[in-house]
């Protein structure tokens, strides 16, 4: 659906040059929904506005559909523009025109009869639930109201790729799951491919299929999000994802350990009761469960644990051992 080939963009300033996006290079398939996740300044939201050609390129291609558009101008520039929704961070709704105004604005551009304009409205309104909203400004809705608004609007024309720009940043996490259950909708219902920015690993989690990650202008990861967050494979995500996954034992704790404190990763439900318990008979070594805490990558569980391994040292170092082997990650994160 959308290919990047070799894609660069570099800003010139005064003298500085900026590169922004430096060789992307992959494709993103018909039906994704597809998350791009970095640290701030990486590159993310210049590399998003390639595909719509709201950002020239300087090297490289971006394709969409098998056809380049990076050289499109006029008419084609536009007919690309209508398939390709946009919403964003702050909605960017106009606040002087109500709600059924927003949407025909674009309905509008594109050409659409008058007739035509106020039942695909109807059909719009009702699809992200606010049929009850036409008539009112922005200024009266609620954030999600608003992100819903702005979808109604990018899903206006014959809309197949949706780019979302931050879309639940500026929303509390209620109306955040609100908004990516829409969204999921959009991708199922209506076979429109996805791809959404965001710096909250939870929305990737919650509702994207595949994933890139990009820190410094590159794309440092790309993969199937459970793969990519269960088995992170560069320093950059590591990080990126261990963040989330911290967990602050309290000092007083910590200062009466009398074994090495171990932070497990599984994939699945029951693996870790069932190594751990083996793992204890086997090599006579108790385990002090500090933490746990199972999370859904999609419907896919992963379990991270926190023990503290009491026995031997001998005994405890085989344990470890085995358990290195048998989970995702075993990993000693104090040596008590
Ligand atoms: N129009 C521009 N002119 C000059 N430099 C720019 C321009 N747009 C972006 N940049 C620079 O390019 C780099 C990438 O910016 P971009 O906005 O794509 O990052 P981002 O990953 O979306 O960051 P954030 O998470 O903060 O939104 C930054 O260093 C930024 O300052
Ligand atoms: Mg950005």
């Amino acid at each position: 659906m959308v290919e990047f080939k070799n894609t660069g963009v570099t800003f010139k300033q005064k003298r500085n040059i900026i590169k922004a996006v430096s060789g992307a290079s992959f494709t993103i398939e018909k039906g994704d929904i597809f998350g791009i996740v970095g640290g701030s300044g990486a590159g993310k939201s210049t590399l998003l506005r390639t595909i719509n050609l709201l950002q020239p390129v300087t090297t490289g291609d971006v394709l969409v559909k098998g056809k380049s558009v990076v050289n499109l101008k006029g008419k084609a520039l536009r007919n690309l523009r209508q398939n390709i929704g946009m919403i964003f961070q702050h909605f960017n709704l106009a606040e002087n025109k109500t709600v059924s105004q927003n949407i025909a604005f674009v309905l509008e551009t594109a050409g659409h009869k008058r007739s035509e304009i106020k039942s695909r409205i109807k059909e719009l309104l009702e699809f992200v639930n606010l049929s009850d909203k036409a008539n009112a400004y922005p200024s009266k809705l609620s954030g999600g109201q608003k992100q819903r608004v702005a979808i109604a609007r990018a899903l206006a024309n014959n809309t197949e790729i949706l780019l979302c720009d931050e879309p639940t940043s500026a929303l509390d996490v209620e109306t955040t799951a609100s908004v990516l259950a829409l969204l999921k909708e959009i991708n199922q219902r209506l076979g429109i491919t996805v791809i959404i920015i965001t710096h909250e690993l939870e929305v990737v989690k919650a509702i994207c299929n595949r994933v890139a990650v990009m820190s410094e202008a590159e794309i440092v990861e790309i993969g199937n999000v459970y793969e990519v967050f269960t088995n992170p494979q560069h320093q950059f995500t590591k990080q990126l994802i261990s963040h989330t996954q911290r967990f602050d034992v309290p000092q007083e704790i910590l200062n009466k350990l009398s074994g090495p404190l171990v932070k497990i990763i599984y994939k699945g439900e029951k693996a870790a009761e069932a190594i751990l318990s083996d793992t204890a008979e086997k090599f006579g070594v108790r385990y002090n469960i500090l933490h746990g805490k199972i999370e859904y990558i999609g419907t896919n569980p992963t379990g991270i644990l926190y023990v503290n391994i009491i026995g031997t040292q001998e005994n405890i170092l085989l344990a470890i051992k085995e358990l290195e082997e048998k989970t995702q990650k075993a990993e000693v994160i104090l040596s008590a």
